[in-house]
């Protein structure tokens, strides 16, 4: 009996991913991209590990949290000029909204490739340091740079946004200004 609690106690494994939209149409092949994009491959080499596992196994893609834009915000903002990857947009999502589904994910039946999440609005990236500075209350100028490469070209064609599925609540202009309260 003993071994039959063990085998209980330890269930089925579930296998729950979290990766990152876009991780499958951001095409990471020069030297260039993988310099720039290089998390985008490995979210997407780790998606395949998942998948070929053998494993039961769940993948949610998110979009880009509201906590890691502030932190970009943040070191831009330490720089004199705040250089701007022209027709970059994004979607921010609170990483507690993501995490709550993780979680729902975790304790649900294996499902495979999920529905993605993005965030309730998108924004022009130079939108979102210009509105860092001014929630900070510094002045600085925002230089628009057009990043080379073919990872660059599908971000700008919007690979990185979920417009579909903008199923965040908070917002960032919300999250902004609770985290940037004591700034
Ligand atoms: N940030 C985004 O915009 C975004 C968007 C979509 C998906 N994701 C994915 O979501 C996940 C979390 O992202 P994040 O930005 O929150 O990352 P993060 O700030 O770097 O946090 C990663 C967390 O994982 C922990 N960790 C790392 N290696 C570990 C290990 N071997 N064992 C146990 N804990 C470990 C770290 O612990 P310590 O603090 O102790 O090092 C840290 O708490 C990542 O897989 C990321 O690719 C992120």
């Amino acid at each position: 009996m003993k071994t039959r609690h063990l085998v209980d106690a330890a269930g089925s494994p579930h296998l729950v991913y979290i990766s990152v939209v876009g991780a499958e149409r951001t095409p990471v092949v020069s030297g260039l991209d993988r310099a720039m994009f290089g998390y985008v491959a490995a979210k997407r080499a780790s998606e395949e590990i998942i998948t070929g596992s053998g494993l039961p196994w769940t993948t949610l893609r998110a979009t880009q949290f509201h906590e890691l834009t502030l932190t970009t915000a943040r070191a831009m903002a330490r720089m004199p000029v705040l250089p701007a990857p022209s027709g970059f947009r994004i979607q921010p999502i609170a990483a507690a909204e993501v995490a709550d589904r993780l979680a729902e994910l975790a304790l649900a039946e294996p499902a495979g490739l999920v529905a993605e999440m993005g965030g309730p609005r998108t924004y022009d990236m130079k939108d979102v340091l210009r509105g860092y500075l001014k929630a900070t209350g510094r002045r600085r100028p925002i230089l628009p740079v057009r990043l080379p490469g073919k990872a660059a070209a599908a971000f700008r064609a919007g690979a990185n946004l979920a417009p579909g599925h903008a199923v965040g609540h908070r917002t960032w202009e919300d999250f902004l200004a609770a985290a940037t309260a004591a700034d």
